[in-house]
């Protein structure tokens, strides 16, 4: 089994470099390639996951099938052996990591939503009571459960963090229609997605969506309900009033904070031992969530 930590692929343009994945311009297309990089405390760690990439990208796909019910994706191939004859020739490198997916036009909004209350959406509710225009119910404790999920939308900033927006100004900037289609559709996807996930064992706390438009249909794009874009707890340690285990990169955050790293410099390697643990974790998730053995050779 191969590390990935970077690609470079002959004759490909790289469109974007994230933390964990990368995006290359195919004809028409795109490809995506998940790396088996990790961040924690927004650094990419120098250590490698095995096979992280390949159990984040099948997390995405399951889900983007799951959830076809609700609304059309941007997934074309997610097979290696169908893909194109000069993408087949670095099998070894992108096997089960990668997808060749339809180039969306993207509305540039996160399509935040919470189930529960927690991270950024916690601090501005002990603020003022609310999350952007969303008045909250009051005593709420930190990671209680919603009466109802709420979408918090954000702006997609070039660099740095997203910005968070009311529902109100989002549909003065991008139109009351389209918000309005993508909170309801954020909201189901979350649902359905929420309700399969806590009959498995894990609470999916919030989660983000992207949308964008091929051909004038809005479609689901980006990278769907992986441990990367939501929180993922384990529900039979669940409990209100505190911050919760995350469900993938505990070992990671608590390890980092038992060294002498200041979170303001590069960070340190990973042991070995830290490093397995972290892999097993995703896999865990991965058979958690689809109910299928994760098999890899
Ligand atoms: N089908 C698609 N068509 C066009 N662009 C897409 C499609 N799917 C995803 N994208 C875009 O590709 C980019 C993926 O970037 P990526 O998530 O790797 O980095 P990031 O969001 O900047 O950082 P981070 O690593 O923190 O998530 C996003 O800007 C996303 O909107
Ligand atoms: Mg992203």
């Amino acid at each position: 089994m191969r590390l990935i930590g970077e690609v470079e692929i002959e004759g490909l343009e790289k469109l974007k470099s994230g933390k964990v994945r990368e995006m290359f311009s195919y004809n028409n297309e795109i490809l995506i390639v998940t790396t088996d990089r990790i961040s924690a405390f927004d650094y990419i760690l120098p250590t490698l996951i095995p096979l992280k990439g390949i159990i984040l990208n099948q997390i995405s796909v399951f889900w983007f099938h799951f959830l076809n019910n609700i609304m059309g994706n941007h997934l074309l191939e997610t097979d290696v052996d169908a893909f194109p004859k000069t993408l087949r020739k670095h099998k070894e490198m992108l096997k089960g990591r990668s997808v060749l997916v339809k180039r969306a036009k993207i509305y540039p909004i996160e399509c935040v939503v919470r189930g529960y209350i927690t991270g950024s959406g916690w601090e501005e509710y002990k603020q003022s009571g609310k999350i952007g225009d969303l008045k909250l119910p009051r005593n709420l404790k930190n990671c209680d459960k919603l009466p109802e999920p709420i979408f918090t939308p954000s702006t997609k900033e070039v660099s740095g963090h997203d910005v968070g927006i009311t529902i109100n100004k989002a549909k003065k900037i991008f139109g009351a229609k389209v918000i309005d289609v993508m909170m309801e559709k954020s909201i189901e996807l979350y649902k359905q997605a929420a309700d399969y996930a806590l009959k498995r064992g894990i609470i999916i706390a919030d989660t983000k969506f992207e949308f964008g438009a091929v051909d004038n249909q809005t479609i689901l794009v980006d990278e769907v309900l992986t441990p990367d874009s939501s929180r993922f707890w384990p529900l039979d340690a669940y409990e209100p009033g505190r911050q919760q285990k995350s469900f993938d990169k505990q070992f990671v955050r608590d390890y980092l904070l038992s060294t002498d790293w200041d979170r303001n410099s590069a960070p340190p390697e990973l042991p070995e031992e830290i490093r397995q643990k972290t892999s097993q974790r995703y896999m865990t998730a991965y058979e958690k969530l689809t109910g299928k053995k994760f098999r890899w050779k």
